[in-house]
């Protein structure tokens, strides 16, 4: 099966070394384009067979299926231009979850077309990639789309109304993790001599560690607080502190990313 891929940003480029590395995809049944042809004419250095189009028409005319991988306002101008080219049954994958599909649809009657949404954590093949499928798309395509997948990791697959807390809690939720762990390793830094390098090594293993017992041992996180807080000690001091204050933040900062989801979706229109 050839498989076209526009848009040769970050996502685009993790999507073809993925399916290159893994040997998912042949070099030579992937065609890539880029609006700047700079970044991706010197491809074939690395990767000989792999086909560089100059334009994303020609990384369509072939293809069985093709990743869109363009920020959202750019979307309507690719599909704008591929349009005409693409085949009748080519299964297009939307990197994005904001643009939605009657927005999408517009390119063709009829057109099958999927939402991906990848998470960095693929670069080390622990992505939980959220995809869903417009009515088009049949069990045959949604299970090539998830084998293809699978090589970034999990694959789940979530109704298009869904698509935005899905995203938060999978996509963004590598920031929302690192965003909550700079606070504690940048204040535990003010209340103690232990050096900066010493303080992220401690947490970054507690945190895989702790991931890694909950998903083993299925365990639940009301469990694992029981085990660790117990009742009149120094842990139930700090986990009642952050069941009381930490709600309020994590309320509004859902309500600021459904807003800004709201925003994209609208500049998004086609
Ligand atoms: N980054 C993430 O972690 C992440 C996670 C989930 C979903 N997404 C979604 O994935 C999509 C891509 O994100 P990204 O982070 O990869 O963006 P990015 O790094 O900005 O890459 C976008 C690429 O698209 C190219 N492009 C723009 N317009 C084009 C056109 N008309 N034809 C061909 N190529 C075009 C750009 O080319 P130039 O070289 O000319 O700029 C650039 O290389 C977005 O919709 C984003 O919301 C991203």
């Amino acid at each position: 099966m050839k498989i076209g891929i526009i848009g040769y940003g970050s996502m685009g480029k993790m999507i073809l070394e993925k399916f290159i590395e893994t040997k998912t995809v042949d070099p030579s049944d992937l065609f890539v384009s880029n609006r700047t042809y700079a970044k991706i004419m010197d491809l074939n250095k690395i990767h000989p067979q792999l086909n560089i189009c100059r334009n994303n028409s020609d990384a369509v005319k072939e293809v069985d299926m093709v990743f869109i991988c363009v920020k959202p306002w750019e979307i309507k101008i690719v599909l704008s231009e591929i349009g005409n080219d693409i085949k009748d049954n080519c299964h297009i994958v939307s990197l994005n979850g904001s643009v939605l599909f009657k927005q999408l649809e517009q390119i063709g009657k009829n057109k099958k077309i999927s939402k991906m949404i990848p998470s960095v954590m693929a670069e080390v093949n622990k992505s939980v990639t959220l995809i869903c499928h417009n009515t088009y798309v049949n069990y045959n395509d949604k299970t090539i789309l998830k084998g293809l997948l699978e090589c970034f990791g999990t694959v789940t697959e979530v109704p298009e109304m869904e698509i935005g807390m899905g995203s938060e809690l999978t996509s963004c939720m590598p920031g929302f993790i690192g965003a909550i762990f700079k606070v504690i390793t940048d204040e535990a830094e003010r209340h103690t001599t232990i050096p900066k390098e010493q303080i992220t090594q401690m947490v970054l293993e507690t945190l895989y560690g702790t991931g890694t017992l909950l998903l083993e041992k299925g365990m639940s996180f009301d469990t694992l607080i029981n085990r660790v807080a117990t009742r009149g000690g120094i842990t139930e001091e700090g986990t009642k502190i952050i069941a009381e204050k930490l709600p309020e933040i994590i309320k509004e900062m859902f309500e600021k990313t459904r807003e800004k989801r709201s925003i994209i979706t609208e500049k998004a229109q086609l």
